[in-house]
C-alpha cells in the first residue's frame, strides 16, 4: 500500500512553492496533469488486490479532495493579491485635470468644394477630374490660346521643364477638354480642383482652387448660362435676391466672352451679398469657343454651349468673412479651428470640448 501521508505531504510542498500563475499552472500540471502524481495514483487501481482496493480508492479520493480544495484556496488568494498589487500599482489620482477631446476641422475650401459640388449635382452636372500637372496642349493650344499670349508667359506659368511642355495647370479648363475627348456629347459637368498662377499676395496665392463648369448640347445659349449662374449664386449664398453683373470680357477660348461681378454691401463690418452697390469679382464665363469645340473632337455646327470658371478660395472668403487669402494655406491649426467646420458625423454634444 503506498504511504498516502508522504504523497500528500509532496504535494503540499509543492503548493507551498507557488508563488503566481505560472507556478500555479506548472504545479497543477504536475499534480493532475495526464502524467500527475495523483492521476498516476487513479491508474494503478484496476491492477490491484481486491483486499484493499476498496481501502486504497478512498484514501486516494480523500487525497484528492483535499488537494483540490486547497488549490482552489491557492488560486483565490493569488486573485486577490493580484489584484491588490494592481490596486497599488494604478492608483487613480482625481486632482489629476481631465485629458481634453481633440477633434479635426474640415478646411474652408473642403466645406465650399463639397459645397458647390451638392448644388450643381442638383440640375444635372457630374463632377469630373483632371491632373495638376498637365501639358502645354490641354492648358493652352487645345483651349485656342496662341503661343504669343500673356497668360503663357514665364511670369504667369509654373513650369516643370526646359521645354515648357510639362507645368502646374493654371486653370480648370483643361478638364473641358479631357472630358470632351473622353465621350460624346451631351457635356453637363463641373471640375473642382487645385491650380496654379506665380502670384501672391493678400488675394493672390501661388496655389488656389477654381471650379470650372461645362454644358455642352444642341441648343445651349447664353440664356442657359445666365439662369445656371443665377441659380448657383442664390443657392450658395443662400439669399433669395441676387445682384449679378455681366461684364464684357475676353478669353481665348470663349466667344463672346464675359467676367461675373456679384453685387454686396458691408454691413457692422460684414460682407453682405446680393445687395448694395460694390461689386465683386467672383468668375469668368462665355460661349464656348467653336475652336475649342474642333479640338475636342466636337462638331461645332451641331454643338455649342457654356463654359465659367469659378475661384473657389474667394468663394469661400467672400461666405465665411475671411479676408486674408494667404491663412488659407499656412496650416495653421489655430486658424483652421477658428474658421474650419465640424465634421458632420460628430456629435453635436462633442464640439464644447474641441480644444
Ligand atoms: N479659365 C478662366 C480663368 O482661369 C476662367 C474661364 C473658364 C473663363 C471658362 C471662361 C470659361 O480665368
Amino acid at each position: 500500500m503506498e504511504n498516502f501521508n508522504q504523497i500528500e505531504s509532496t504535494i503540499l510542498d509543492k503548493i507551498e512553492k507557488i508563488s503566481d500563475r505560472n507556478t500555479f499552472d506548472t504545479a497543477k500540471t504536475e499534480i493532475f496533469g495526464k502524467k500527475g502524481i495523483v492521476t498516476e495514483l487513479f491508474k494503478k487501481i484496476g491492477s490491484l488486490d481486491q483486499n484493499y482496493k476498496k481501502e486504497y480508492a478512498s484514501k486516494l479520493n480523500s487525497l484528492k479532495t483535499k488537494i483540490t480544495e486547497i488549490l482552489e484556496k491557492k488560486l483565490n488568494d493569488l486573485g486577490q493579491s493580484e489584484i491588490n498589487k494592481k490596486l497599488k500599482n494604478e492608483k487613480v489620482d482625481v486632482t489629476l485635470p481631465g485629458r481634453s477631446y481633440y477633434s479635426g476641422k474640415i478646411h474652408p475650401v473642403s466645406q465650399v468644394i463639397d459645397e458647390v459640388t451638392s448644388i450643381f449635382s442638383e440640375i444635372g452636372f457630374s463632377v469630373e477630374e483632371g491632373p495638376d500637372i498637365e501639358n502645354e496642349y490641354y492648358n493652352f493650344s487645345a483651349l485656342n490660346t496662341p503661343k504669343d499670349h500673356p497668360a503663357r508667359d514665364m511670369h504667369d506659368t509654373f513650369y516643370l521643364d526646359q521645354s515648357k511642355d510639362l507645368l502646374l495647370r493654371t486653370h480648370t479648363s483643361p478638364v473641358q477638354i479631357r472630358t470632351m475627348l473622353k465621350s460624346k456629347p451631351p457635356f453637363k459637368i463641373i471640375a473642382p480642383g487645385r491650380t496654379y498662377r506665380c502670384d501672391s499676395d493678400q488675394t493672390h496665392s501661388p496655389m488656389f482652387h477654381q471650379l470650372e463648369g461645362l454644358h455642352i448640347d444642341k441648343n445651349i445659349n447664353m440664356g442657359h448660362l445666365k439662369g445656371c449662374l443665377y441659380y448657383f449664386v442664390k443657392k450658395f449664398f443662400e439669399v433669395e435676391k441676387v445682384k449679378i453683373r455681366f461684364r464684357p470680357s475676353h478669353f481665348p477660348f470663349t466667344e463672346p466672352s464675359a467676367e461675373v461681378d456679384i453685387g454686396y454691401k458691408i454691413e457692422n463690418g460684414k460682407i453682405k451679398v446680393g445687395e448694395g452697390d460694390k461689386w465683386l469679382e467672383v468668375l469668368g464665363c462665355g460661349m464656348v469657343h467653336p475652336n475649342v469645340l474642333k479640338n475636342a473632337k466636337v462638331n461645332p455646327n451641331k454643338y455649342q454651349g457654356y463654359a465659367f470658371g469659378v475661384g473657389l478660395d474667394r468663394l469661400a472668403m467672400l461666405k465665411y468673412g475671411i479676408n486674408d487669402l494667404r491663412a488659407f494655406f499656412e496650416s495653421d491649426i489655430r486658424w483652421l479651428e477658428f474658421y474650419g467646420f465640424d465634421p458632420l458625423d460628430v456629435p453635436t454634444n462633442y464640439r464644447g470640448l474641441s480644444r
